[in-house]
């Protein structure tokens, strides 16, 4: 029990259980600490295990990222981006870091477990989401998606693949490796400029010419510009499900432009085709695609490749399927807004009549829809 003196932290006040985990808490993690087990996802240069600590017990969700790999493809900043920008997000919608080290071949970033997996799996399992359903765990991603601009980070590929169920079944965002800290004069959407913060480091990038359209995955900046035909599935995700990433640095005045190709086709905004404009209203309309995806079964915009899927995307060319609620079409129309001025921000999404009955500030503490 504390005493009057417990305020300065001394360990002379903690019993040696409590110094030993004090000196544990404390302690550099190592490869040694873990016992690494199934695994839970692959990216381009990076697999996630289930990993246990072996002094607690606790488990978590390992990030192996492979050096050798990550240099070759100059891949080294994204990797910093994602540590750096974990480190400065603390939301329980988004997915902690807890350790970061290293061996002589890997990295190793030590995050949340997950244990009810991907939002993309639900969808798949369920085919669409149950109203309601669907309207808990959209208020959820704008709530995370909010947190993050507050925090002027831009999330850049959001998706259901990168939107994952926690064990309590609340959500947890995560795949920050291409993050971008925008300053808060940035080209945001309508009024959501959150405030100054964050001392992370700008990553400023090349213009790039738009990518070369490989598969359905995540976007990755290939030399040609040729389509290669891609006959996946209809659920946003072919076979893959990588990202659209861009490679090299250097310095750009214009920041907000200074950005290439980052995201997924499907959910990529018709700004960042356009202008290779990097902006929050890039990720309401990611939201925008994933409510519409979270009814619909597949994603508004669909083709059998990405080029055709930018054809798309820059026509503003999709349509509802007969039945679809019209609450949320309507938001959904006011989202998928090709002048990312225009487009409405989270915090009118938040005061739209389709999340009429909603609790924005309490959802932590709410329990879950049970998704059947
Ligand atoms: N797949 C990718 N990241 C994961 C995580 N943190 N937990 C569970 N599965 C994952």
């Amino acid at each position: 029990t504390p005493n009057s003196d417990n305020t300065t932290n001394n360990s002379n006040n903690l019993t040696p259980q409590q110094q030993q985990a004090m000196l544990l808490a404390q302690r550099k993690r190592k490869v040694k600490d873990f016992q690494f087990g199934k695994p839970l996802g692959e990216g381009s240069y990076s697999s996630v295990v289930e990993a246990t600590e072996i002094a607690t017990q606790r488990t978590y969700a390992a990030k192996i990222l492979y050096k050798r790999h990550i240099l070759k493809e100059k891949k080294t900043k994204y990797v910093k981006i994602e540590r750096d920008v974990l480190h400065a997000l603390n939301h329980p919608f988004i997915v902690k870091l807890y350790y970061a080290f290293q061996d002589q071949d890997s990295l190793f970033l030590i995050l949340d477990l997950a244990a009810n997996g991907e939002l993309l799996t639900w969808i798949r399992k369920l085919g669409s989401f149950p109203l309601h359903c669907a309207r808990f765990y959209l208020a959820e991603i704008v709530v995370a998606v909010e947190y993050m601009h507050s925090k002027n980070i831009i999330h850049r590929d959001l998706k259901p693949e990168n939107i994952l169920l926690g064990e309590d079944m609340h959500i947890l965002v995560t795949d920050f490796g291409t993050a971008f800290q925008c300053s808060s004069s940035s080209i945001s959407s309508s009024s959501e400029d959150g405030n100054k913060s964050s001392s992370l480091t700008q990553h400023q990038q090349q213009q790039q010419p738009l990518p070369n359209l490989s598969s359905s995955t995540t976007l990755t900046n290939h030399p040609s510009n040729k389509p290669i035909n891609n006959t996946s599935g209809d659920d946003g995700r072919g076979r893959g499900g990588r990202s659209t990433r861009k490679s090299s640095s250097s310095d750009d005045s214009n920041q907000n432009r200074a950005n290439s190709f980052v995201g997924t086709a499907e959910y990529v905004s018709p700004e960042l085709l356009k202008d290779k404009a990097v902006t929050k209203a890039s990720d309401v309309w990611a939201i925008g695609c994933i409510a519409y995806q979270l009814i619909a079964g597949r994603p508004p915009f669909k083709a059998p490749n990405e080029y055709l899927t930018f054809q798309k995307i820059l026509k503003l060319d999709y349509s509802f399927p007969p039945g679809f609620n019209p609450q949320l079409r309507d938001l959904v129309e006011q989202i998928l807004v090709l002048d990312p001025k225009r487009r409405i921000g989270l915090d009118k999404v938040k005061e739209h009549p389709f999340f009429a009955g909603i609790n924005f500030n309490s959802l932590t503490q709410t329990a879950p829809p049970r998704l059947i």
